[in-house]
């Protein structure tokens, strides 16, 4: 069995790697990817890549298509991956996210693979603070990210058939240590606060809702599309991935930072604009098609997984959100230098 992974080189990919090298060790698995951010590593352990069969380094937006033969599932997981980002690279978003991502699905259905999983994203429900959304409720795309993912998710739809599944899974904002760490999340800008300050900036009133998943728990949800039978859910499934437990108000997530870390103080921006972004996600679904599969990494432990790992790499930089690991600085950074191009294509 062949899997490829696209993006597999960011901050979830290493955790997609080890958990897939895991559940299936006979298989061989294909990494892909621009390498934006591959030497960007918090790792002082071994090189994720090394539990794969072979990485390529390429732009999915002009994929070689023989790179498709033999492949039995695909993950995508390439994107400009957030709102920022979004807002800066509108075009260019909307051709990673969603235009590649259906050429590579069809690609992919033409030369015989099996299953297609989609890295969608509870954003597509934009402000929706009256009561849980269900894969049923209305979608509310507000970013350039957001509408990626949704037209992605639309598009995707009619290429899945009885023999090619196609799984949109619609994780909540992302947290945890990765060898390749992100500090533009929110948990993971918590907890790298209160260690290097001892202060958490909530940059908001501190009232919007997120869903939170941990990576190790999205990587396990990619496990399980893998397989997925069209039988379980349909040929194309776009389906809440989290748990009903891990709904959280910005503040509670500080208050939680603030019980494993002791003697952090917690400072609430009163004086902002309300967050336009604001959900609350019902992830009902997930448990009960896939009850061996939901999260199970609890709040706590995932802080104290970022505390450990932070302190493994000596973390110290009180100023990291200037740094590059916030993707949008890194990106700017390529640019600036001259390593990118307008269409973020390296020179
Ligand atoms: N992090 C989150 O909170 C979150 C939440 C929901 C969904 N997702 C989705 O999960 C996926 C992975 O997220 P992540 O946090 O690892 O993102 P990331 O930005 O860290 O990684 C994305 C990877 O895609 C690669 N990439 C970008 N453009 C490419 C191109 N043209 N060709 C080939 N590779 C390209 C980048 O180099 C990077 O390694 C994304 O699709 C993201 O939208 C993430």
């Amino acid at each position: 069995m062949k899997i490829l992974i696209l993006g597999n080189l960011g901050y979830i990919g290493p955790l997609v790697v080890e958990r897939l090298r895991k559940s299936y060790p006979n298989a061989i698995l294909v990494g892909f990817d621009i390498g934006y951010y591959a030497h960007a590593l918090t790792t002082i352990s071994r090189l994720p890549e090394t539990l794969l069969d072979v990485q390529y380094y390429g732009d999915v937006r002009t994929f070689p298509e023989d790179l498709m033969n033999g492949v039995v599932a695909v993950v995508y997981l390439a994107a400009i991956s957030n709102d920022p980002m979004g807002k800066e690279f509108e075009d260019i978003t909307l051709d990673v996210n969603y235009r590649s991502a259906i050429y590579l699905a069809k690609l992919a259905k033409n030369k015989g693979a099996k299953s297609f999983i989609f890295a969608s994203s509870c954003s597509l429900y934009g402000f929706a603070e009256s009561g849980l959304r269900n894969e049923n409720s209305e979608l509310n795309p507000l970013t350039a990210y957001a509408k990626s993912k949704t037209c992605a998710e639309q598009d995707l739809e009619p290429i899945a058939n009885d023999s090619f599944s196609i799984t949109c899974l619609r994780f909540g904002t992302a947290c945890g240590f990765s060898p390749r760490l992100r500090l533009d999340l929110v948990l993971n800008d918590f907890v790298a606060n209160a260690i290097t300050t001892g202060k958490i900036k909530i940059l908001s009133d501190g009232k919007p809702w997120r869903p939170l998943i941990h990576i190790k728990d999205m990587a396990r949800a990619i496990d399980w599309a893998i397989s997925r039978r069209v039988n379980n859910g349909g040929s194309c499934l776009s389906i809440n991935i989290g748990s009903n437990e891990w709904n959280y108000q910005v503040k509670e997530l500080a208050e939680v930072v603030k019980l494993v870390i002791p003697n952090v103080d917690i400072n609430i921006n009163h004086n902002t604009a309300s967050d336009k972004r604001s959900y609350q996600v019902d992830f009902s679904l997930f448990e009960s098609i896939a009850p061996d599969f939901i999260p199970k990494v609890s709040l706590e432990e995932a802080v104290k997984d970022l505390q450990s790992g932070l302190e493994s790499i000596g973390f110290s930089d009180s100023n990291f959100r200037s740094s590059n690991l916030m993707r949008i600085n890194m990106l700017k950074e390529h640019k600036r230098n001259g390593r990118l191009n307008e269409q973020l294509e390296w020179v």
